[in-house]
């Protein structure tokens, strides 16, 4: 359980004066749909009980001072006047920044009452870097603060739940996060901002929509994470955008082998994102595998397969088949692993680990390349599977709602 009162009273002696507000931003578990997010395709991720808290104070000095209560992570201030200056290559408060170069510029401006700045202090009960989402988890937490602190309105429709004014916040801080250079999908904001209780979420592109889906009470979700951590701004980014950009070539090359090049546009994401009209082709991958290099043909049927395995793991959880769930999610693995090679020798290790425990699937989750997996098994059947998993520190997670802001 999260210490607040503790949060509260290191930022008291940080700031002498007390936080205005804490915002509690919660991670995320991809159940599945790993890597198609980018390509506009339906993922399947759970907003989940640990996260990212930022407690705050409007300063009304046009700056953000920031610090944290986590180890080896320094402080920063920065003015708001934008463009805002990115640090260096991994530094965490670039996240703090992507989300003020978001929020403040462009045609999303916060309404301004006052001169938008505050000082904050950041905690997290969520593993960092482990491919939980805790970076996007900051990024949003830093737009609400920003949100608070430019006045009543924008606030009042973040607490009263307001889903449109939320989607429209995740859509632009899924783009704005590119400005720590990984050309990520939309995936992460939305799920810390449209979590739901209880649920896992579909989550659709072009337009980004949410569909909350209930957990069958006796599913029970672990997850263990490998140590090695999956940095977006760190050594995971470069294979990201590289992946990326093969989903793109793929998507380019199988338009023109189907006879309509037109339907892939250069320009910005359009042609990366038209992949759901591509999922409409019967026998797509028996038809392009003589048009595409090994490579590429591999790329391109994890991409495929995957999309469809959201929609059967859809179905099975609508219909309470913890059986055929599980067995999407294995499925899901071998091709992240095999096809879409971003898996590593141990999590591979600690998936058969899980397997061999008892649990009914198990996968990586997240961007891979290190961070956790998650496995998923009968409530009757948790103990063994956190035994099997006791080298990697494995936690159940249960399903969360979405970010909220408290005034304190
Ligand atoms: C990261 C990105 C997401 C998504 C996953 C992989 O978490 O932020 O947009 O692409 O990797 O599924």
């Amino acid at each position: 359980m999260f210490d607040r009162t503790m949060l509260i009273e290191r930022f008291e002696d940080m700031y002498a004066a007390p936080p205005t507000h804490v915002i509690r931003v919660p991670g995320r578990v991809n159940l599945i749909g790993e890597h198609i997010d980018y390509c506009g395709l339906s993922v399947l991720p759970m907003a989940i009980d640990r996260a990212v808290w930022l407690a705050l104070r409007p300063n009304h000095l046009e700056k953000i001072r920031i610090a944290t209560t986590v180890a080896g992570f320094t402080s920063a201030e920065f003015s708001t006047l934008t463009p805002i200056v990115t640090g260096q290559p991994g530094d965490w408060v670039n996240y703090v920044r992507a989300a003020a170069e978001t929020l403040l510029t462009g045609n999303f401006s916060v309404r301004r009452t006052s001169p938008p700045g505050f000082d904050a202090i950041v905690d997290a009960d969520l593993p960092l870097a482990m491919g939980l989402s805790s970076s996007s988890a900051l990024v949003v937490a830093t737009a609400l603060a920003l949100v608070v602190t430019a006045g009543r309105d924008d606030l009042e429709r973040i607490c009263e739940n307001n889903p449109s004014f939320r989607l429209e916040l995740a859509d632009k801080l899924a783009r704005g996060e590119r400005y720590v250079g990984t050309a990520g999908g939309g995936m992460d904001q939305a799920a810390c901002l449209m979590g739901c209780s209880e649920c896992a979420i579909r989550v659709d592109f072009d337009p980004l929509a949410v569909t909350p889906i209930p957990v069958p009470p006796d599913w029970s979700f672990i997850v263990a994470h490998s140590g090695d951590k999956a940095e977006k701004s760190g050594a995971a980014q470069q294979v990201y955008n590289q992946r990326t950009e093969e989903a793109r070539r793929a998507a380019q090359k199988a338009w023109s082998i189907f006879g309509e090049p037109n339907r892939f546009q250069t320009a910005g994401d359009q042609g990366l994102r038209s992949y759901k009209g591509l999922l409409g082709y019967n026998d797509i991958l028996e038809k392009s595998k003589k048009f595409l290099d090994s490579t590429s043909y591999r790329r391109f049927r994890h991409i495929l397969t995957e999309a469809h395995r959201v929609s059967r793991a859809e179905e099975a959880m609508r219909a309470g088949k913890l059986a055929q769930f599980g067995k999407l999610l294995t499925a899901s693995h071998r091709s992240l692993r095999d096809d879409y090679e971003v898996s590593t020798h141990q999590l591979d290790t600690m998936v058969e680990t899980a397997l061999d425990s008892g649990a009914s699937g198990a996968r990586l989750t997240g961007a891979g390349l290190g961070g956790s997996i998650v496995a998923i098994c009968p409530a009757n059947n948790i103990e063994n599977v956190l035994a099997g998993l006791s080298d990697e520190t494995p936690f159940i997670v249960r399903p969360s709602e979405g970010a909220t802001v408290s005034l304190l």
